[in-house]
């Protein structure tokens, strides 16, 4: 397994992240446990900020992971956030993120997401369609206020990455098309809208993406498109959003390039397109979300039963899984892992880690060189941290994991364990189903 961030071996032979022993903490937490190394997470923030320095803003995407905490990060980090539903603001909201700094994305916001947006005072709305430029030029009519907002289109990119995470294309969910007229279209309506004001466009093509030369041609699509608004309405849009998608290291094969390369491709890429076109050179804004948060992210598990059928495959099977994690059956994703407790042990067998749901899908890794690993080892699976916690579920009604932020030796619990309580907790009966001998039964 490849060590991010602050991972190392101690002297006890044991993982180590931020100073914290993981063993230590699967102990005092119980697993499955997220844990999140806030050096590493901070460092990747600062590489992004330092590197679109000058005329740029960074902004995170939340629906990597965003909890409170991270939140907190994200704000000390000076970096903006994007949102991505009501719920994702609430948590901005709720961790005191300042909401000018907030940019709200979602491609189908409702009436009442729309109205949370503007009373919270967003500084942008990521306007997706022409229904929700229609609603949000009413809301915000009503509500007396002019709102930024900038276009989501969609450039006709397909970035090489699995199929299922393309969001570029032009036969994308997402965004108004270039391609079709229907992007020029959206940017006249909203120039006619009174309360809103169109700050620029914006454009995603993509996750888990390598290929440099997919921004570079996705920058000059975009820029491209910057010149025909400008001569069409005499209207110089002042800012570029490309989005997020760099990739990251899983497993054996990946080999992303740096934060600095991506943003030396994006920058020079803008600056000759501007130059080109003789536009001023727009205010540059990349939303990455797994290259931050992924690295940082390490899920600890405790081994349970080992079953080898002979010639066919050794399956360890852990205490979590897909519920964790659901990426590998979602989209075949690659992780690597180590045993916590012997992590100075070289790897002698190949083993399949299976999770714990009724699902024969239910993998976490397909095939993990570890040291034979035995019931009650700690199975630590790395660049977890984008897209598990938040995408977890309590399929079998297993309670969601917690997670801790550890840094300079101390360990803090930014999500406590679900419990079973909480899992019942909006299970309601009705009257007439209860009757008095079942509710004294009832355990409670
Ligand atoms: N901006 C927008 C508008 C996005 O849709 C996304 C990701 C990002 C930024 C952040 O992209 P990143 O830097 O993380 O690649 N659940 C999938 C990934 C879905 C990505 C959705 N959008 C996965 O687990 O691979």
């Amino acid at each position: 397994m490849r060590f991010n961030g602050t991972m190392r071996i101690n002297s006890k032979n044991h993982l180590e992240i931020g100073g914290v022993d993981t063993v230590e903490l699967a102990r005092e937490f119980g697993t499955p446990l997220y844990v999140v190394d806030e050096a590493c997470f901070r460092d990747n923030c600062r590489q992004y900020r330092e590197a679109f320095a000058g005329g740029g803003d960074v902004v995170y995407a939340g629906k990597t992971m965003l909890v409170k905490a991270i939140c907190r990060l994200v704000e000390e980090e000076d970096l903006s956030l994007d949102v991505a539903s009501g719920g994702e603001l609430a948590c901005a909201l709720a961790a005191g993120f300042p909401p000018s700094r907030v940019y709200f994305h979602g491609n189908n916001k409702t009436p009442g997401e729309i109205r949370l947006g503007v009373e919270s005072g967003v500084g942008r709305f990521m306007v997706d369609n022409l229904y929700e430029l229609e609603l949000l030029e009413k809301t915000a009519a009503q509500m007396n206020v002019r709102q930024g907002i900038i276009l989501r289109i969609t450039p006709g990119i397909e970035a090489h990455t699995h199929e299922y995470i393309k969001t570029g294309q032009i036969d994308s969910k997402f965004g108004l098309p270039i391609e079709t007229g229907q992007a020029m279209d959206g940017i006249e309506k909203a120039l006619a809208c009174p309360h809103l004001v169109l700050k620029g466009i914006h454009c995603h093509i993509g996750s888990q993406v390598f290929e440099l030369e997919c921004f570079e041609h996705t920058v000059q699509i975009m820029m491209a498109f910057l010149d025909q608004v400008y001569r069409r309405t005499r209207h110089v849009l002042e800012e570029l959003d490309l989005g997020g998608g760099l990739g990251i290291y899983y497993a054996e094969g990946d080999d992303p390039p740096a934060i600095t390369r991506l943003a030396e491709v994006i920058i020079s890429t803008v600056h000759e397109a501007a130059e080109t076109k003789d536009l001023p050179v727009p205010r540059i804004l990349v939303e990455p979300g797994r290259s931050i948060g992924g690295p940082a992210g390490t899920t600890l598990y405790t081994v349970g039963a080992v079953k080898e059928i002979p010639g066919v495959r050794t399956y360890v099977a852990v205490d979590g899984g897909m519920n964790d994690n659901p990426r590998l059956a979602l989209y075949g994703a690659r992780y690597e892992a180590i045993l916590a407790n012997r992590a100075g042990e070289t790897a002698g067998a190949v083993v399949a880690v299976a999770g714990n749901c009724c699902e024969s899908g239910d993998m976490l890794i397909h095939e993990a060189e570890l040291p034979s690993p035995r019931p009650g080892d700690i199975l630590a699976i790395s660049a977890t941290g984008a897209y598990n916690f938040s995408m977890s579920m309590n399929y079998n009604r297993f309670p969601r994991s917690a997670m801790v932020l550890v840094v300079d030796g101390r360990a803090d619990v930014i999500v406590r364990r679900e419990t079973y309580a909480d899992v019942l907790d909006r299970d309601l009966v009705p009257a007439r189903l209860w009757q008095e001998e079942l509710l004294k039964k009832a355990v409670r």
